[in-house]
């Protein structure tokens, strides 16, 4: 496939056109034009696809051991590493990402690959005592074909954080990346490519998720869903593959509380805490959209939201100095939106923002300025449903009981952050939160060794830490007799 070109879906180590897909301009969200076009896969192209990984599970993939798997996960990751700058531009076209923040997104993911290819020739099991006559042992295989299914905000990443344990763990993969932000998965393809992994270990077939996903999903030969996404989403996918019984890993976003104490040191949790506001747009499950504060830095903090705000340069993805760029597509622009409003309707003060950005060169895309809300209360329609854009929710609260309450009072349970100068108090508020990954002091702070994914409706499953290696694979218990001798139950 020709560089920089995504018209080509990868199956079975080959690009071929789409049989019952079709190709179609992929929208550059900084100016609601399409950019490129992209091949987008059907039925029948996700059937090839499953096919090509179902051969490639039973073919030399299965039989090739872990050292040599392992040795393919590094080259691949090398060769990462070296596209960095190319694979972020691809990524910021696409979704509207700010450059700056695509090259530190994207800039971490090889290690990604790295610390599961050093995993890939580990996958051992134990030994069982059990007693004198069988010999008892445990091995880790490999769970199959794995369906993986991408979002639009982080495609790279979500695809890093489930291709890497995945291939360690000896699966073949179908990605099928967002239908809005195709072109990246595409270009992650040409590199599995040219790593040389075995034709159809790595498959990319592009398209919409109730024909192409839910074609993967229904699908008998594949053996996993490895999701993220929207929570409703995630209940018609179970309910698509229940037929197969198939295993299933979620990741389904959240809405995160930032805990901010009054002995906290407050300008510290004031850089995260509005960092995270309105990074990627608002667009990152792990984000901090509500902000608990206790009350008596209450109205500092909500003058320093205003104060920074204006500090955000709203602009071009591709601009380095630009801060923030668009939201990824119109639907979600609409989404967020229609959250402002109803903040409004609730009653919730408009500190900063709460439109687009009407400023020349970008009026055609889906900028939004960064939104935040004070006087929120926590039953709030916009303090408990996620809304994926930038737009912080302010509420106040009086002690730790209360802001565990709070912090704990949404379906989702992803991530939470706190700050606080006591460490009991960091101890305490930590071991109550109802959250995957909880933050002390820090915000975001993400590394392929540790365990990441939601409690509550935020998810199944972990992904990075050795953990997420465990939704790959099956365990198996082999009982070997050391006698070779079975007693005939009729002959009494
Ligand atoms: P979505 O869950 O519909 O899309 C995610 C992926 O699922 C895409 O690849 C899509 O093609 C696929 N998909 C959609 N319907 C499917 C089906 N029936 N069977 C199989 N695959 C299917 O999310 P959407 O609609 O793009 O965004 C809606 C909201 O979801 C956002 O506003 C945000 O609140 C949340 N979201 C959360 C994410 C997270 O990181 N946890 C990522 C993306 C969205
Ligand atoms: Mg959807």
């Amino acid at each position: 496939m020709t560089q920089g070109r995504f018209d080509r879906l990868f199956i079975g180590g080959e690009w071929v056109t789409p049989l019952d897909g079709g190709v179609r301009g992929s929208i550059d969200p900084s100016t609601g034009q399409p950019w490129t076009d992209v091949a987008y896969g059907g039925v029948a192209d996700i059937d090839r696809a499953v096919a090509a990984a179902g051969a490639a599970f039973e073919g030399p993939w299965r039989r090739m051991p872990g050292w040599e798997r392992a040795a393919l996960l590094r080259r691949f990751a090398d060769l990462y590493a070296a596209h960095v700058e190319e694979l972020a531009q691809v990524e910021s076209r696409d979704n509207g990402r700010a450059i700056r923040e695509s090259r530190l997104d994207v800039g971490m993911h090889a290690q990604y690959y790295h610390w599961f290819a050093s995993l890939a020739d580990k996958l051992d099991g134990r030994t069982i005592p059990m007693d004198a006559s069988v010999h008892a042992f445990t091995s880790r295989v490999p769970a199959g074909v794995v369906g993986t299914i991408t979002p639009w905000n982080v495609p790279l990443m979500a695809a890093a954080w489930k291709l890497g344990p995945a291939l360690a763990a000896g699966c073949t993969v179908v990605l099928k990346p967002a239908e809005q932000t195709p072109a990246s998965s595409l270009a992650l393809a040409r590199l599995f490519e040219e790593a040389g992994f075995p034709p159809g270990v790595v498959n990319v077939v592009p398209g919409d998720g109730p024909t192409a996903g839910a074609h993967l999903v229904a699908h008998p030969d594949v053996d996993k869903i490895a999701f993220t996404g929207e929570g409703a989403t995630a209940k018609t996918i179970l309910k698509t593959g229940a037929d197969t019984l198939k295993r299933f890993s979620f990741e389904l976003g959240g809405k995160a509380p930032h805990i901010i104490f009054a002995d906290a040191d407050v300008d510290q949790a004031l850089n995260a805490a509005t960092g995270s506001a309105w990074t990627l747009c608002g667009q990152s499950c792990a984000l901090g959209s509500r902000v608990l504060v206790e009350r008596p830095v209450y109205d500092r903090v909500v003058e320093e939201f205003r104060r920074r705000a204006a500090r955000v340069r709203v602009g071009m993805p591709l601009d380095p100095a630009t801060h923030m760029g668009p939201q990824a597509h119109a639907e979600q622009l609409a989404k967020t939106l229609r959250y402002i409003d109803i903040g409004r309707d609730e009653g919730a003060e408009l500190v900063t923002g709460g439109g687009r950005v009407d400023n020349d060169g970008l009026r055609d895309g889906y900028f939004v300025q960064p939104t935040a809300f004070a006087g929120v209360r926590a039953d709030m329609r916009i303090a408990q449903e996620e809304i994926f854009g930038p737009v912080a929710a302010l509420i106040p609260f009086d002690g730790e009981e209360e802001a565990i309450a709070i912090a704990n009072g949404t379906p989702y349970g992803l991530t939470a952050g706190l700050w606080t100068g006591d460490v009991g108090r960091a101890h305490r508020v930590a071991a109550r939160i109802e959250a995957g990954m909880v933050w002390v002091n820090t915000y975001r702070y993400i590394r392929w060794s540790t365990p990441y994914g939601g409690m509550k409706a935020s998810g199944w499953g972990r992904e990075n830490g050795i953990e997420a290696l465990d939704s790959y694979l099956e365990t198996k218990t082999t009982v070997i007799s050391t006698t070779g001798t079975f007693p005939d139950p009729y002959l009494q």
